[in-house]
């Protein structure tokens, strides 16, 4: 799973290709039926969601819950804290679309406490998706996809699970390659994907390196006072991918980190804790 997380991070990087729904091109295969269901509060994972879905042409449905979630954020943080207290699933309003009916399934959310937002735990407690290929995507402040990407596997153990993809909500101007990256690796849109490298070993970070991880995580007060522990790399045609492991209070965490060429300040893509 952690080479995958590597592999589908890296569609941050931009890809250029043009690309036109397959769907519409089609002639000898039964087009692939795609749902895009998501769930937004505060409607960044609604932008992807609705990306997806004009690039691919596929259907699309929010997530509602019976009661909606505030978005005042202090009003959900302490609604979302309550119900993972008491354990209660918010009861949803039924779906338009029956997932039996779709082949893929983008099924998108925002992280919620380092995992997917608990509408979605109710989503998937109360549909089948036996059979199914899912794909997960997510907006976060800093979180990676990989934890609930592994939360989703063991939800759904009868999904398949190829891709996902992962944006942090301050890098949303990097959305539309990370997620053509996927389409194109689910061949449901045209284009060629740069094939990467993998990182190379960990090891010591350079006065350079250091530098590029302490102004990477410098635009985020939660990352402030992270040591970078040790660093791999890759050299793409988009700059250099650093894999760091990081350390705050004696707890150790992956932080990819971006440089691209040119002069633009390094920017982190994900935390894996
Ligand atoms: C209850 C709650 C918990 C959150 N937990 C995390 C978290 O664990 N990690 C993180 O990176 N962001 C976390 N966030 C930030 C959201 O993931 C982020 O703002 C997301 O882009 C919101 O998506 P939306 O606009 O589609 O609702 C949390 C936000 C809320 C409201």
């Amino acid at each position: 799973m952690k080479k995958l997380f590597m592999m589908l991070m890296a569609g941050l990087l931009v890809t250029a290709c043009a690309s036109k729904p397959k769907t519409e091109q089609a002639a000898e295969e039964p087009a692939k039926k795609v749902l895009v269901l998501y769930y937004s509060v505060t409607n960044t994972t609604k932008q992807m969601a609705e990306y997806i879905q004009q690039k691919t042409g596929a259907d699309i449905e929010a997530i509602a819950p019976v009661n909606a979630y505030p978005s005042d954020y202090s009003e959900l943080i302490k609604r979302s804290q309550e119900e993972i207290q008491g354990n209660v699933l918010p009861e949803l309003k039924p779906l338009a679309h029956n997932v039996a009916d779709y082949d893929i399934i983008f099924l998108g959310y925002p992280i919620w406490m380092g995992t997917y937002a608990r509408p979605v735990m109710t989503l998937l407690a109360n549909t089948d998706f036996n059979g199914k290929t899912v794909i997960p995507f997510c907006t976060s402040g800093s979180s990676g996809i990989k934890q609930s990407v592994g939360d989703l596997q063991k939800a759904i153990p009868g999904a398949q699970i190829p891709q996902c993809v992962g944006v942090r909500s301050s890098l949303m101007d990097k959305m539309p390659a990370a997620v053509d990256r996927v389409l194109i690796a689910m061949d449901l849109i045209e284009g060629e994907n740069e094939v990467l490298a993998d990182y190379s070993a960990q090891q010591a970070p350079t006065a350079e390196e250091t530098a590029i991880f302490d102004a990477a995580i410098s635009t985020y007060d939660m990352m402030k006072g992270t040591k970078a522990v040790s660093v791999g790399s890759r050299k793409t045609s988009n700059g250099t991918d650093y894999k760091f492991v990081g350390e705050a209070n004696g707890a150790q965490m992956d932080i990819y980190i971006t440089k691209e060429n040119g002069d633009a300040a390094p920017y982190f893509t994900a935390v894996d804790r």
